[in-house]
C-alpha cells in the first residue's frame, strides 16, 4: 500500500520540522520521516541545554559557503526576529548572551516541543524510526521507499543535516539522494570543532589543561576571531578555536595573539623603564593566567627582571606572543563537530527556494547544503529560514 501527500520532508531535525510546519500551515498535506526515535535531537543538546536558536547579527558574511552570497535571499526573508516572534506566541522567552547570541530561557526540549505543536496543530504527520531506502521519480511524482513501505508525495525535502555527531543519527543520506539527482557536493569536513595536538605539544597543552583566556586567532586566509580559547587534555578548544576550525585546512598554522589589543613591544619597553625591578612574569601575569605565562617563559627560556630586557629579548617576546603559530595535528572530527563545513553545492539549487534546479519538485534545507555558520545561533538561523523559503516556494 502506498500513502500520498503533497510534500514528504525526509529528517525531523530543525530545518525539517520547522518546514514541515511552514508546510502544513499553507494547507500541503505533509509528512515529516526520521530514522532516528526522537525528533530534532540537536535541538535538545544545542547551546548548553538551551538552545542558542539564533543570532541578531544575523548577515550572510557571517556563513560559510563557495557561493557567498547564496544564504542572503532566504536570510532576508526570515530574519530572527521572526523566529523570536513564533516563540512569543508559544509564551518562549530568551535573553542574550554575548556577541547577539540568543537562549531560550526554558529548556531546549520547549522549542523541539514548539515545532511539534505547530506540525500537528495544522495537520502534519511526523513518522519517526523509519529507514528511508530510496528516493525516485518519476512523472512528477516521487515514491519513497522506507522500511514501512512505500510513500509517494509531489515534492521531497531533504533535511537530513551533515556528517556530525553520528550517534544521535547523523548520515551521509542527504548527499548520496543529491548525487542521484545530478547535485555536486562540496568536500565536506568537520567545522566548530576543537583542535588536537601530538607529541609535545600535546603533553604542553594537557599540562595547561583547564586554562582559559581571550585571544585574536587568524586563519591563513586572513579570517580573524576574537573570543576565548581553552587549553584541553587533547589539545585546544574554546570558542576562538571552534569558530577558526571552520577556515582551517589540515598543515596549516593558526596564528594566536595571547595579548589583543595590546602593544607588548612598547609596554615592555615602558616597563624597561618605569618598573626595572619588575620579574618579567610578573609583568605578563596582568595579562596571562600564571600558569600560562609560566608556560610561555620556559619555553621562550626568559626569565629576566625588566631592567634587564634588551631590544632583541622585547623582540622575542612581543613577537612570539602576538603571533604564535601552532599547527594543529588534526581536529576531534565528527564525533564532537558541532557543524559539517560543505555540502550540497549551491550552484545546483535556487536561492529563493532551495529546489534543485537538476529535478523539479526536490529540494535541499538546512545543515545538508553548502552554507556553514559560524558559532553563536546562525545554524539555527539557517535551518529555520531556508525551510521556510522552501515551505513558501511550494
Ligand atoms: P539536523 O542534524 O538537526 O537534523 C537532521 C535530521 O535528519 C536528524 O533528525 C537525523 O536523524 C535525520 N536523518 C539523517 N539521516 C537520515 C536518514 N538517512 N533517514 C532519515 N532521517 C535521517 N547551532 C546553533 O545555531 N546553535 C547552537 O546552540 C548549536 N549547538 C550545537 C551543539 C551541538 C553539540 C551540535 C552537534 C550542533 C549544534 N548546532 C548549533 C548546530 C545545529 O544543531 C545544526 O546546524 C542544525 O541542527 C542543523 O539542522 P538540520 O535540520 O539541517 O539538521
Amino acid at each position: 500500500m502506498s500513502l500520498d501527500y503533497d510534500v514528504i520532508i525526509i529528517g525531523a531535525g530543525a530545518a525539517g520540522l520547522f518546514a514541515g510546519s511552514n508546510c502544513t500551515k499553507r494547507g500541503l498535506s505533509t509528512l515529516v520521516v526520521d530514522h532516528a526515535a526522537k525528533p530534532a535531537e540537536k535541538i535538545r543538546i544545542s547551546g548548553g541545554g538551551r538552545c542558542n536558536f539564533t543570532n541578531l547579527e544575523t548577515d550572510a558574511k557571517r556563513f560559510l559557503s563557495e557561493n557567498p552570497h547564496f544564504a542572503k535571499s532566504a536570510l532576508a526573508r526570515f530574519t530572527p526576529w521572526d523566529f523570536i516572534a513564533l516563540m512569543a506566541e508559544h509564551g518562549l522567552t530568551y535573553h542574550e548572551k554575548t556577541l547577539g547570541q540568543l537562549f531560550c530561557d526554558q529548556k531546549s526540549g520547549a522549542i523541539i516541543k514548539m515545532l511539534l505543536d505547530e506540525l500537528e496543530k495544522h495537520g502534519g504527520t511526523l513518522q519517526l524510526s523509519t529507514d528511508v531506502r530510496n528516493v525516485r521519480k518519476s512523472n512528477d511524482q516521487f515514491s519513497v521507499q522506507t522500511s514501512t513501505g512505500e510513500l509517494r508525495a509531489r515534492h521531497v525535502i531533504i533535511a537530513t543535516g551533515g556528517l556530525s555527531i553520528p550517534k544521535i543519527g547523523a548520515s551521509g543520506f542527504g548527499y548520496e539522494i543529491a548525487r542521484q539527482f545530478g547535485h555536486d557536493i562540496v568536500e565536506t569536513r568537520p567545522g566548530l570543532v576543537p583542535f588536537t595536538f601530538s607529541g609535545q605539544t600535546k603533553e604542553r597543552f594537557a599540562s595547561l589543561s583547564g586554562v582559559a583566556t581571550n585571544v585574536d586567532v587568524e586563519s591563513e586566509n586572513g579570517t580573524r576571531f576574537h573570543e576565548a580559547m581553552l587549553f584541553t587534555h587533547r589539545g585546544l578548544s574554546g570558542p576562538a578555536i571552534l569558530q577558526i576550525s571552520s577556515y582551517w585546512s589540515p598543515g596549516e598554522p593558526v596564528h594566536v595573539d595571547f595579548l589583543p589589543g595590546t602593544d607588548l613591544s612598547a609596554q615592555l619597553t615602558e616597563a624597561r623603564h618605569d618598573q626595572p625591578r619588575k620579574k618579567l612574569s610578573d609583568l605578563l601575569a596582568q595579562w596571562l593566567p600564571n600558569r600560562l605565562v609560566a608556560d610561555l617563559l620556559a619555553e621562550l627560556k626568559i626569565d629576566k627582571r625588566a631592567g634587564d630586557l634588551s631590544n632583541k629579548d622585547i623582540a622575542l617576546i612581543s613577537g612570539r606572543l602576538q603571533n604564535y603559530a601552532l599547527t594543529p595535528t588534526q581536529t576531534e572530527g565528527y564525533r564532537t563537530a558541532e557543524v559539517t563545513v560543505g555540502g550540497v553545492d549551491t550552484a545546483g539549487l535556487s536561492s529563493k527556494t532551495m529546489e534543485s534546479r537538476h529535478c523539479p519538485g526536490l529540494y535541499f534545507i538546512g545543515e545538508v547544503v553548502d552554507v556553514t555558520g559560524w558559532l553563536g545561533g546562525y545554524n539555527f538561523q539557517w535551518a529555520w529560514a531556508s525551510a521556510h523559503a522552501a515551505a513558501m516556494a511550494i
